[in-house]
């Protein structure tokens, strides 16, 4: 079931994913070469408390098998998504995606961003600027209307034109009242087919884009998501609320 927001809960979701928009800023100034990624983690939980919030990773998932240990996922290079922080250390020419979640009065906001430390290449520069557009053009497709794989073929449409692949294994999905809820967000798809959006569903929109094959496996850590070929993958997040025909970005500043 998709649930319909409006009033408090969405200015609670609003609150929430705020303060995720503002972990991820304060990242993205953190970050340097040298840095373990367990470092990372901890400025993100100690500002998500400084805020009254509480990470929502955190404990995640304890019903189906390990539960998420800690408050941020830290992806480096080869990994996808679900990167669980600790040793590995962040060298120049990484290209590290951060994805934070946040609760605040029983309510949730979900964000990711791709950060480059030092210098990258030009093809990890090109897979984060194709990431991040097919991102804005998937919420571009959230409208009033529009089904749920309009978003997907948007995604896809302009990942592959570009020749990079979309990751099939995992999808955004609706947010809110909790961290997953109904519909699925494929990054693949049909225009037209999939549930209707409607004002006052909130979604998180999560392109995961690699420059090789779109296949990936789950590490020995049960969690980390790294892709088959040992390339780069990159990965953007937003919680977006479909408001007629203007979406409305929610994990912003
Ligand atoms: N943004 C990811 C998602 O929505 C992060 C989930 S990490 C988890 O699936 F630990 F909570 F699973
Ligand atoms: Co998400």
């Amino acid at each position: 079931m998709i649930y319909i927001k409006t009033g408090k809960a969405i200015d609670y979701i609003r609150e929430s994913s705020r303060i995720v928009a503002e972990t991820l800023n304060l990242l993205k100034r953190s970050i340097q070469p040298g840095m373990k990624t367990l470092e990372l983690d901890r400025i993100a939980e100690d500002y998500i408390r400084s805020k009254d919030g509480l990470p929502a990773f955190k404990g995640y998932g304890a019903a189906y098998g390990k539960p998420y240990p800690a408050a941020l996922c830290v992806s480096v290079n080869e990994e996808v998504v679900h990167g669980i922080p600790g040793e590995r250390v962040i060298n120049d020419g990484d290209i590290v995606s951060l994805d934070i979640g946040v609760v605040k009065n029983g309510f949730f906001g979900d964000a990711a961003i791709t950060v480059a430390v030092g210098n990258i290449t030009e093809e990890k520069k090109k897979l984060m600027e194709v990431t991040e557009k097919s991102l804005y053009l998937g919420i571009e497709q959230a409208k009033e209307d529009n089904r749920v794989q309009d978003i997907s073929a948007a995604v896809q449409e302009y990942v592959e034109s570009h020749g990079f692949s979309v990751v099939r294994d995992l999808c955004g999905h609706g947010v809110g009242k909790k961290l997953h809820e109904d519909p699925s967000i494929p990054n693949f798809g049909r225009k037209g087919i999939g549930p209707k959006l409607k004002t006052g569903m909130t979604l998180a929109i999560e392109p995961m884009i690699n420059i090789g094959s779109y296949k990936v496996y789950t590490g020995k850590d049960q969690w980390t998501v790294i892709t088959q070929d040992g390339l780069a993958s990159a990965h953007y997040e937003h919680t977006i609320l479909v408001n007629g025909k203007q979406p409305e970005i929610l994990t912003v500043i």
